[in-house]
């Protein structure tokens, strides 16, 4: 099938079950352009989740999924995952090595970078998430919101084309969220898909927003869909209290 290549990320009518028979997607059609800054929301249960570990093939799905041209299956599921790189919303998924150090490090030197290369991504990251000076420390030693800080700078370091982080800022204390925001406004070139409850960080940090149940029911710019206070109490959802004073990252 042929894609535009302008496109990153496409799914068509994506539909995922669980084997207990939960119906988790049921058609998502999405398409997200390189350096587009997207918002996942949705209630509780939505399918937020499981659409970010669908499009990197660690759970079955039906449908298409097509990243950067190239549609994933068995094949080519390892070149996708080099592109895709996904925070899990439970850090303790994606820290498993006795220092947090060698967490960091352990994505670059899989993808074969030289041993210089290698330092320097992992430093970088560990400054973008402000914990280079916990490099040396074991990540089961660390509270949860620092585990989720090293968790994202395991991703960092393997510079994604799609950087998709699952409720990247649940757990962290306001500085350290405020931190997050930060880099992420910074972070101008990466395409970003966020998984989130926190629409006030969403507001700051993304231009669209995609609200899912189950199958995209809105997709829109950020201040059209975040003041529909319809359409979020419809699917559980609030507006962020102090919508009036957010700065919305789009405006001028
Ligand atoms: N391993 C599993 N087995 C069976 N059902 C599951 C499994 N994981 C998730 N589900 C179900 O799939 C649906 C979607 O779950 P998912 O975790 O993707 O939602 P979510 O939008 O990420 O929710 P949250 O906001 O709570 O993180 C839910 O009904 C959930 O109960
Ligand atoms: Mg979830």
């Amino acid at each position: 099938m042929a894609e535009s290549h302008e496109s990153l990320l496409a799914c068509h009518d994506l539909h995922c079950s669980y084997p207990d028979g939960t119906v988790a997607l049921d058609g998502v059609d999405l398409t997200i352009h390189a350096g587009e800054r997207v918002a996942l929301i949705g209630p509780n249960g939505a399918g937020k989740s499981t659409l970010l570990r669908a499009i990197i093939g660690l759970i079955p799905s039906d449908g298409d999924i097509i990243v950067g041209g190239t549609k994933l299956t068995g094949r080519t599921v390892r070149d996708i995952r080099q592109r895709i790189g996904l925070v899990f919303q439970n850090p303790d998924d994606q820290l498993f090595s006795p220092t947090v150090e060698e967490d960091v490090a352990f994505g670059p030197a899989a993808l074969g970078c030289s041993r210089d290369n290698v330092v320097e991504r992992t430093h970088r990251a560990l400054d973008a998430v402000g914990m280079r000076d916990q490099a040396h420390r074991n990540p089961l030693q660390l509270s949860y919101g620092e585990r989720r800080r090293a968790a994202i700078a395991t991703v960092l370091s393997m510079r994604p084309a799609i950087l998709a982080m699952d409720e990247p800022s649940s757990n962290l204390d306001p500085a350290h969220r405020r931190d997050l925001i930060r880099w992420i406004q910074q972070e101008e070139g990466c395409t970003l898909l966020l998984a989130t409850h926190d629409l006030d960080m969403v507001a700051e940090t993304c231009d669209r927003v995609l609200l899912l149940s189950r199958h995209i029911v809105a997709d829109g710019a950020t201040r059209t869909i975040l003041t529909d206070n319809t359409l979020l109490a419809a699917y559980g959802l609030e507006a962020p209290l102090g919508l009036q004073q957010l700065r919305f990252r789009a405006d001028p």
